[in-house]
């Protein structure tokens, strides 16, 4: 378990909060290189490495995420997804989905309380083990796959939704770039992914770190969402009270040719 978890669970809540105070006012006044510098400090040691490396080590080792509930982290325990799995219910009615593509599944913790009936789920990740497990568990469920896939570069099957929560914080701007042109390429219909409509500034990072990201700003400049969902984290002291995932419409994403997406 990583150091951070370890104190914290030493110190009381008072001095938790004070700490968590300090990091927020400091994110709002530092230079971007300086944050920059910082959410790629614990994660130096994957500059070269594939992403399937990287995220095979995290998994294997629990190094960084925290929680008990979900090797996910607690952005996937229950008590963090629960208005979320509620709203997941409603859109998938009210949109008439009947095809999911979920990249990246992770353990499956909380989707699976997702009401799946009469619709074709696929869970794809990136990490082997992860998938054998989930294949293994949910083997009974016919409308149920899963499947190794690498959000970046693998052929990504056609569906109707393409439910990429809590992935693109962890990669690198090359990297969210060629998943969006790959998630075009599939010609699936919807996108709901992770958003922080009030936090501006969209780093760049080495694959495996962590930052919010806000698909509205630059570089992005993604259209208007057709639905933003609030997921009511109750972490991190308030910090990320703004968690959301956003509904697009995959057509109207537009994703430079030539370029790619450039941090600030
Ligand atoms: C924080 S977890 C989120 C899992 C899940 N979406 C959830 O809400 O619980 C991040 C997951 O992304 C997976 N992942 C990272 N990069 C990936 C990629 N390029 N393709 C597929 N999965 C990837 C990791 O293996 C990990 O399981």
């Amino acid at each position: 378990m990583a150091l951070k978890h370890q104190i914290r669970k030493f110190l009381p809540p008072e001095a938790i909060k004070v700490l968590r105070n300090v990091n927020t006012s400091l994110r709002k006044v530092l230079p971007v290189k300086w944050l920059t510098w910082y959410s790629n400090l614990k994660v130096g040691k994957y500059k070269d490495k594939s992403t399937k490396d990287v995220f095979t080590d995290i998994y294997t080792n629990n190094s960084f995420w925290g929680g008990t509930e979900s090797v996910s982290g607690t952005g996937s325990d229950l008590r963090n997804t629960k208005s979320l799995i509620d709203d997941l219910n409603k859109l998938l009615v009210d949109f008439n989905i009947s095809s999911v593509l979920d990249i990246p599944c992770g353990d499956f913790n909380w989707m699976n309380k997702v009401n799946y009936n009469g619709i074709d789920y696929v869970g794809a990740d990136i990490v082997e083990a992860l998938v054998k497990i989930n294949a293994e568990k949910y083997k009974e469920h016919d409308n149920l796959k899963f499947v190794l896939l690498n959000l970046i570069e693998d052929p990504l099957p056609k569906s109707d939704l393409i439910i990429v929560r809590d992935c693109f914080v962890h990669l690198s701007m090359e990297s969210i770039y060629n998943s969006i042109k790959n998630i075009k390429a599939s010609g699936s219909k919807y996108l709901i992914t992770t958003s922080f409509p009030e936090h501006p500034i969209n780093l760049d990072i080495i694959t495996g770190g962590w930052r919010t990201l806000n698909f509205q700003a630059k570089p992005f400049n993604f259209p208007k969402p057709v639905l933003v969902v609030n997921e009511n984290y109750k972490g991190s002291n308030g910090e990320y009270k703004d968690k959301s995932m956003i509904l697009f419409k995959i057509s109207e994403i537009v994703v430079p040719e030539d370029g790619y997406f450039e941090g600030q």
